[in-house]
């Protein structure tokens, strides 16, 4: 069976923007932007997705153009070890566990837009008590139901394949997205009061940077890692299914730019509206969204109708990257044990309704699942592709980044593999065992020198077991 490809270079770009855009910007960022301090995080944010984001995304698209196969399959094909497929299964894990907490709140996003839908003749149900009403939802056998119904209109994507299914549908829905959030952020705009949240996101405030540079780097580059779809495999997968070469350095950087104009968009959108309503936006959680900006709709005229707006372009966003994550353990099957597309939808679509309603039913796995672990898989997916490709392949790395590349990004492949072998795994490593409480421990500085000296450890054994192997 020959394996799918996409049809244009358009299809793919758009696919891996559908991809990186999502709940990340819409639902994430401004959480995290808001308990983080605003502006300060967003600079710290902004560094970091150009200095580890763009990088990390280069190295899942060197490894999948160069393998054309799953996470997996390339890890272990191109290294010729095993050791080196089973790394790459941490990604398939990770997708798995993204999903079946990404679907819930995909669910929830349904359910509010579809309510709003129905509130266009009379009020919204969340109107009257926004608060009340996201608790009601939020979690227990409705909540299942939404993120079963997300789920399967995923998995009909998906089933219909790369081109006929993904491509299509990511080609729709993009400009819609772009179209709708542009015209959303004009409105928020005019409201009355929206210079605060103006000031709030875009105002540089240097105090708090230089106070909290560090108390900022770590949910910065967690953030930086989920809103471009980095280390769970996705971008991998994508660029495997890329027919020609043409510059991957090119599409990385539209691509990241193209996913924090939609961020910086969306926090347009949010800020101005809770400013405007003088919602603290710092106490929202993860529920901000549906309680302060819900509320928020309903207190402004015409609001039941921009609410339908807005919540269909998060439901967009959403799906493109939920189908986005199911590819990922789709593609393994069909790749390593010939499993019809369709059956591999069906079969991974079925685990994740499980896992999901898990999710789906206590809030404190939920909220464990979509913070620290999905974090910290996310890291370490990463930090799996980056020794692999700045090590393993090396060489090959650099070959495979120059092909179809200009002037710019050839020059740079050299130094980009050192990046991406030394530095950010060093950055990598820092974060995971800061997640892990060593900070406390050992202390900043005694956490870079555990970090400095495991990756120095694993970039030795790599590169002498590459040596091994040439001869
Ligand atoms: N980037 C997506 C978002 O911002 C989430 C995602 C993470 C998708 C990892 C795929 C892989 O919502």
């Amino acid at each position: 069976m020959t394996r799918e490809t996409w049809a244009t270079r358009v299809g793919f770009i758009l696919a891996a923007v559908g991809s990186a855009v999502g709940l990340g910007n819409v639902w994430r960022f401004p959480w995290m932007t808001a308990e983080n301090g605003g502006s300060a995080f967003l600079a710290v944010y902004l560094g970091v997705v150009l200095l580890v984001g763009v990088p990390g995304l280069l190295a899942e698209f060197v490894i999948g153009r160069r393998a054309n196969r799953n996470p997996v399959g390339a890890l272990r094909d191109l290294s010729g070890s095993r050791a080196w497929g089973a790394a790459g299964g941490i990604a398939v894990l990770a997708a798995t566990v993204l999903l079946s907490f990404y679907s819930v709140v995909g669910g929830w996003i349904l359910r509010y837009f579809l309510e709003s839908l129905a509130g266009l003749a009379g009020a919204a149900p969340y109107a009257a008590e926004p608060g009340a009403h996201f608790a009601a939802i939020s979690y227990g056998p409705s909540a299942v139901a939404f993120h079963l119904a997300f789920l399967a209109i995923t998995g009909v994507v998906v089933a219909a394949g790369v081109r006929r299914g993904i491509e299509v549908a990511t080609k729709v829905m993009m400009p819609a997205i772009v179209v709708l959030l542009v015209a959303l952020a004009a409105w928020a705009g005019t409201q009355e009061g929206a210079a605060a949240g103006f000031a709030f996101l875009l105002g540089f405030d240097l105090g708090t940077l230089r106070t909290n540079a560090l108390d900022l780097l770590l949910p910065a580059a967690g953030q930086a890692l989920f809103t471009l779809s980095v280390g769970a495999g996705t971008m991998l997968v994508y660029a495997s299914y890329v027919g020609e070469d043409r510059s991957l350095a090119v599409d990385a950087t539209t691509i990241a730019a193209l996913n924090t104009a939609v961020g910086v968009l969306a926090g347009l959108v949010v800020f101005p509206l809770l400013f405007a309503l003088e919602v603290d936006p710092g106490t929202g959680g993860p529920g901000a969204l549906f309680v302060s900006l819900a509320g928020a709709f309903t207190a402004l005229p015409f609001g039941t109708l921009v609410a339908a707006a807005f919540f269909g372009v998060v439901l967009l966003a959403a799906l493109s990257s939920s189908i986005s994550i199911l590819e990922i353990p789709v593609a393994f099957l069909v790749d390593e044990f010939e499993v019809p597309r369709k059956r591999a939808v069906a079969g991974t679509g079925a685990l994740i309704a499980v896992t999901g309603t898990a999710n789906a039913l206590r809030p404190a796995l939920f909220e464990f699942v979509a913070g620290p672990v999905v974090d910290n898989l996310l890291a370490l997916g990463l930090l799996a592709f980056l020794l692999f490709a700045g090590w393993t392949l090396g060489d090959e790395a650099v070959a495979e980044l120059r092909a179809g590349a200009g002037p710019i990004a050839a020059a740079l492949a050299v130094p980009w593999r050192y990046l991406i072998g030394t530095l950010l795994p060093v950055f990598l490593a820092f974060t995971l065992l800061n997640a892990l409480g060593a900070g406390r421990v050992v202390g900043d500085w005694g956490v870079v020198g555990v970090a400095v000296a495991a990756v120095a450890v694993a970039a030795a054994m790599l590169s002498r077991a590459r040596t091994r192997s040439a001869v």
